[in-house]
């Protein structure tokens, strides 16, 4: 199935071509063998000059990526533009460069465990090519905390400055801003959940320029029950107290300090995990993950493990931002994700109270021309319906 947004997705664009391709190249071969050369692929343009020229070409373009009716200051930070890519993408941060050169504004590098670890025995990873969706059961394969922290000290380098912060390099010039979403390890025990969040928090910080406390993978074991209320506002609260006290020791202000959860809860408990986190003083919510529910998808899927995304998630998902934007109203930014493969979808989300949105799975299906096709679509709409800021559109669908 090839959906076509109507926004330049189709056939004869950089999206068309790059299903072409894909059928005859990538998609043929084992879905994590894929994802990996594709990473590589990334890894390797970033490093020169021409290689990021290729990049930006292939993307969405300096022009569209910044254009100022897509900018916004969110929790100080610059954001180019409000689409970024979704943990799980780069788990070890080795292509953030590359990504934001493609447009995506922003890039949630993880999720990082603070030991390394393998993640689940493969396979883990599967297309769904009815849908365009994918089902994941990684299990938070990660290079570690140590081995991140230099990946991103790398970047941060090449990208001009020390130091995370402001999405700005040290020119003024625009990077992308980097998050870095954090996750415990399979073997710690869920009573000590938090002992991994805080040293995490105090070995990743300040090489991040936001950090998300993940709470909603079903690839962990036992992982989502921290995103019961008491559990999480203690979690977040003791998160966060983490978070000041580094900020403290350097001299800077504390990382902006995001959530993120599943789509698999009730409207109740959506409302309390926003109460959760507005009451231990985290700064946004990130909603979905992957779900555990197979939807309608044919009956040789339903019994694979772990996380469904993509199209069948793209209804649940926006529904959890429209209950949390009832909660949250503009107190806490939401980051819409789940399902987002066009710029109906971002447009869409973005109107049911997200304030960013992030993509991972139509990235998968549509390759690096995906930026650009989103954010033009966006700024076709902002010449049709006469919009001058982005963020004139946060919760517009939801008011009155
Ligand atoms: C993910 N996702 C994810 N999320 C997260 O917080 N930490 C992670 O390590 C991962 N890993 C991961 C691996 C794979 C293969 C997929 C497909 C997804 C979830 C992802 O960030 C996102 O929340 C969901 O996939 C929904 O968005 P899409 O994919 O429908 O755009």
């Amino acid at each position: 199935m090839v959906r076509s947004s109507g926004t330049g997705a189709g056939a004869g664009s950089g999206v068309g071509a790059y299903r072409a391709l894909y059928s005859r190249g990538l998609g043929r071969m084992d879905a994590e063998a894929a994802h990996r050369k594709a990473l590589q692929a990334l890894a390797l343009a970033q490093r020169t000059a021409p290689g990021r020229a290729t990049l930006r070409t292939l993307g969405a373009g300096e022009a569209v990526a910044t254009d100022p009716r897509l900018a916004q200051e969110v929790w100080g930070l610059t954001f180019g533009n409000p689409l970024g890519v979704a943990a799980g993408l780069d788990k070890n941060a080795d292509a953030v460069l590359a990504l934001g050169s493609l447009g995506f504004g922003h890039v949630e590098v993880g999720t990082v465990t603070l030991q390394p670890q393998p993640g689940n025995a493969r396979p883990r990873l599967w297309r769904v090519p009815e849908h365009d969706a994918v089902i994941n059961a990684m299990g938070f394969p990660s290079a570690g905390a140590a081995a991140v922290r230099q990946q991103l000290l790398r970047a941060l380098r090449a990208a001009g400055t020390a130091e995370a912060g402001d999405g700005v390099d040290a020119a003024g010039r625009r990077r992308g801003v980097i998050g870095v979403n954090l996750g415990k390890n399979r073997e710690t025990p869920l009573e000590s959940a938090v002992d991994d969040y805080t040293a995490l928090v105090a070995a990743l910080s300040d090489v991040a320029d936001y950090i998300t406390v993940n709470v909603s993978s079903p690839n962990t074991p036992g992982l989502r029950t921290l995103q019961l209320q008491d559990d999480l506002r203690a979690l977040l609260a003791a998160t966060q107290e983490a978070n000041r006290h580094t900020a403290a020791l350097h001299g800077r202000a504390p990382r902006p300090l995001l959530v993120k959860i599943a789509p698999d809860l009730t409207d109740d408990e959506i409302a309390a995990a926003a109460e959760a986190a507005l009451g231990a003083g985290a700064d946004g919510v990130i909603a979905t993950n992957t779900t555990t529910q197979r939807g309608a998808l044919p009956e040789q899927y339903r019994d694979l493990p772990g996380g469904l995304s993509g199209p069948p998630l793209t209804a649940q998902a926006n529904h959890v931002v429209q209950v949390l934007y009832r909660t949250l109203g503009t107190r806490l930014p939401i980051v819409g994700v789940g399902g987002i493969s066009s710029a109906e979808d971002a447009l869409e989300r973005m109107r049911s109270g997200a304030t960013l949105v992030q993509v991972y799975t139509a990235f998968i299906w549509q390759g690096p021309a995906l930026a650009g096709s989103i954010l033009r679509g966006m700024l076709a709409d902002a010449e049709r319906e006469g919009w001058t800021s982005v963020r004139d559109l946060v919760g517009s669908g939801v008011r009155g």
